[in-house]
């Protein structure tokens, strides 16, 4: 990864480069992050014009962009080659990817092997990956290796199969208990963040007052310390699919299939291309 230039932005105090230690020192100035999912250089344009501090190529990109039910069959490869397609978009946000189902759980060497390759190949600055307890000592020896790691928290989607669903989480005492004390671990072993997914609202607001790293929470209320929202659900891109915790912020399916509808009918009655769009 090339050096990264300083881009002042179109939004002024908020213009300087996100790092990990300023996305440490939002928490502590109480000020909230803005964390949106993208996979291609057009949307990480966008993002950034925006003022998003944070981008994150999720591995729900295996559910949005590749179009499968679920994230498990989303590989390195795959991660990579959409993280370096946004990496060229990115002058500013925080640069996070996820390590993907299968490339981390064997232990900490596994892990380190594939957190590496997202940062040298793929040009992230921080990987992100799913669990409590077991992946305590991964994160420990990423951070040691000076990789930033994220944990993710809660409704897990990586552990589908064994949740029977997409299914919110911690809703019983004992699992909001175990999912405090995950927290707690994720911190101590060096995770600078923690995404809250499907969370009771109450549970995650104790969760983020009891540690000192960021809570980003999506479907779990407005006391985590930011936001992130997956990019198909922001703007309708996924015909027929909407979720509780998600706003939708523009019909942007709804434009795009109304624009090819006129494309498709301009085509099919001689009204396009005209001399104007020809040599
Ligand atoms: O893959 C993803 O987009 C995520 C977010 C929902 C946090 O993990």
């Amino acid at each position: 990864m090339g050096e990264q230039r300083e881009t002042p932005g179109e939004n002024g105090d908020r213009a300087e480069r996100m790092t990990v230690p300023r996305f440490l020192q939002r928490k502590k100035l109480g000020q909230k992050i803005v964390m949106v999912t993208a996979y291609d250089y057009p949307s990480a344009l966008l993002a950034e014009r925006a003022g998003v501090d944070s981008i994150l190529v999720g591995d729900s990109v295996g559910t949005t962009a590749l179009g499968y039910d679920t994230t498990l069959p989303v590989t390195l490869e795959a991660i990579l080659h959409h993280t370096q397609a946004v990496r060229r978009g990115v002058s500013r946000a925080l640069l996070i990817a996820d390590l993907p189902f299968g490339t981390y759980q064997a232990g900490p060497e596994d892990a380190l092997r594939s957190a590496a390759r997202i940062l040298k190949e793929g040009g992230a600055q921080a990987v992100k990956m799913e669990g409590g307890a077991p992946i305590v000592a991964t994160v420990r020896r990423l951070t040691a290796a000076g990789i930033p790691t994220m944990g993710h928290l809660g409704l897990t989607p990586q552990s589908v199969h064994l949740f029977g669903g997409h299914r919110a989480q911690g809703r019983a005492p004992e699992a909001a208990q175990q999912m405090l004390e995950d927290a707690q671990a994720l911190e101590e072993a060096g995770a600078f963040g923690i995404v809250l997914e499907s969370v009771p609202s109450a549970l995650a607001a104790r969760i983020s007052a009891a540690i000192s790293i960021p809570t980003i929470g999506i479907g779990a209320g407005p006391e985590c310390d930011g936001q992130v929202q997956v990019w198909h659900d922001l703007f309708g891109l996924m015909p027929g699919k909407t979720f509780r915790h998600a706003k939708r912020y523009a019909e942007v399916g709804d434009l795009m299939t109304a624009a090819l509808r006129d494309y498709v009918e301009d085509v099919r009655q001689a009204r396009f291309p005209t001399k104007e769009h020809s040599l």
